[in-house]
């Protein structure tokens, strides 16, 4: 199949639009968290912003090498969402984003890259479906804290680390403030690979 005829080169265009939307979108929850003095959550959505234009640019270097100078432009119908409800709701709609992208969407388009012979194509698409849902995992999890307003609290003592100057406490509930460098709890670190490896 060539690849200006396949419905991959259309997938694909699809996929580096959303890839710079969620970018975009993160960027603008990263700063809706540093407003509100919550420096951990804001760090963590710059990290998937940063992810999501990681991916997309593989999707667009496929387009590149695949097409061989052959493109110009895609012409592309796709939807994508246009709100920005507040930190706490965007975090469970994203990960329901997140979700679909890594359950439905890149597992039909590797499927059909693979159906059309481009198997290297196949496999970026597989593979970024799992850090697709790794994303999912973690902003459910925030999402879920957050609306328990237990971003900072656990049942169980567990260790506390100020992202500024490094102060570590172990208890139930996170300093409100550093005792060290005075800043607010939302600079605490929460150690989501740790807390979510043991759910
Ligand atoms: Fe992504
Ligand atoms: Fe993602």
């Amino acid at each position: 199949m060539e690849f200006n005829d396949s419905t991959t080169k259309i997938n694909l265009a699809r996929s580096f639009a959303a890839e710079c939307q969620a970018g975009a979108r993160y960027q603008f929850m990263s700063k809706m968290a540093l407003q509100n003095q919550m420096q951990f959550l804001s760090d963590t959505m710059k990290t998937l912003a940063k992810n999501e234009m990681a991916h997309a640019k593989v999707f667009y270097d496929h387009i590149l090498q695949n097409s061989k100078g052959n493109v110009r432009n895609i012409a592309i119908e796709a939807g994508f969402p246009f709100e920005m409800p507040a930190l706490e709701t965007s975090l469970m709609e994203e990960s329901k984003n997140e979700t679909s992208e890594a359950e439905n969407i890149y597992p039909s388009f590797a499927r059909i890259a693979r159906d059309e012979g481009f198997i290297e194509i196949a496999k970026s698409f597989e593979a970024i479906s799992k850090i697709e849902a790794s994303h999912a995992r973690i902003l459910k999890y925030l999402a879920n804290l957050y609306s328990k307003k237990r971003l900072y609290k656990r049942d169980n003592p567990t260790e506390w680390k100020c992202s500024s100057c490094g102060h570590v406490e172990h208890s139930k509930e996170a300093y409100k403030c550093c005792p060290v460098c005075s800043l607010p709890q939302g600079y605490v670190i929460i150690d989501l690979e740790k807390e979510l490896s043991s759910l």
